[in-house]
């Protein structure tokens, strides 16, 4: 394999905004966003989720959180493994989850690759974990609100982000399920946009006995999926004309942390 590093994802056009040389290694001196210089970007398996904006955001925030070692973390949700990767790194025990057969694949190879361990599963959400308990949780699910048989591109493509009309399909579910697998003082971290319903996720981890906020945000450019979408997301009320006309959105991390 060589030149770009191929994936899918709704912000780039499938291929990371940098050059690889499809051994993991960042070509032309450039540092990928979101890492340092000497840390290699995972590898990204085609039609796998590209690392971007939101797994960017999310890695800021799980930096921000100290990790005894040993700490069991969970990615859910995994992509290309990009958050099971930082984890692993910084020595916690790190379980990465995915529903992709490719995503999980590729998070083998990746942790191979960067010489870390990982436990990758191939399953729905929390179903392979059931049971289990952790000290945090780490998800950017699918979250981009999603026009009545809107699948765009391959459909497989679409399920790393299309999550139904209001964008929470999957995100009510982590907000109902990611509270029982947390140990006492444990933190779920989980991104996503303004546009799916931010307050919604704190007040239901907060009515799950949770002390939970947006502790990180940043605007970012529309990308492709959502600039398609421009015209049926203003007539369903999620953006102002004046989103419409910048195409620009805020992304959030919510961190809710089990008291302990
Ligand atoms: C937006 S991507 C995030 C990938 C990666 N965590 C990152 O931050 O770059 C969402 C990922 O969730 C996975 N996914 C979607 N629905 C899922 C489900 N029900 N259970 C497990 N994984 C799921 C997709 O396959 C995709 O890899």
């Amino acid at each position: 394999m060589s030149g770009a590093v191929t994936g899918g994802g709704r912000r780039a056009r499938g291929w990371w905004p940098w050059t690889g040389d499809g051994n993991g290694q960042v070509g032309h001196g450039a540092v990928a966003p979101g890492y340092s210089a000497g840390v290699n970007p995972p590898l990204v398996v085609p039609g796998v989720y590209a690392p971007q904006d939101d797994t960017v955001l999310l890695t800021e925030a799980l930096a921000a959180e100290s990790l005894a070692a040993g700490a069991r973390v969970l990615d859910v949700g995994t992509g290309s493994g990009a958050l099971a990767l930082a984890a692993a790194r910084r020595g916690a025990e790190v379980t990465a989850v995915d529903v992709s057969r490719r995503a999980v694949a590729g998070v083998r190879l990746n942790a191979l690759l960067h010489r870390v361990k990982v436990r990758v599963m191939r399953g729905d959400l929390f179903a392979p974990v059931r049971g289990e308990a952790f000290d945090v949780i780490t998800a950017n699910p699918p979250y981009v609100p999603t026009p009545p048989g809107g699948l765009r591109g391959r459909p497989r493509q679409a399920r790393a982000w299309d999550a139904g009309d209001d964008g929470r399909l999957v995100v009510d579910r982590i907000c109902r399920e990611a509270p029982g697998l947390l140990r006492p003082g444990g933190v779920l971290l989980m991104v996503h946009s303004e546009l799916s319903g931010p307050s919604a996720t704190v007040e239901q981890l907060r009515a799950a006995g949770l002390k939970a906020s947006v502790t990180l945000r940043r605007q970012v450019a529309f990308g492709p999926v959502l600039r398609d979408r421009v015209h049926w997301l203003r007539q369903r009320g999620l953006i102002s004309p004046e989103q419409a006309r910048t195409e620009r959105e805020e992304l959030v991390v919510v961190r809710a942390e089990r008291p302990v």
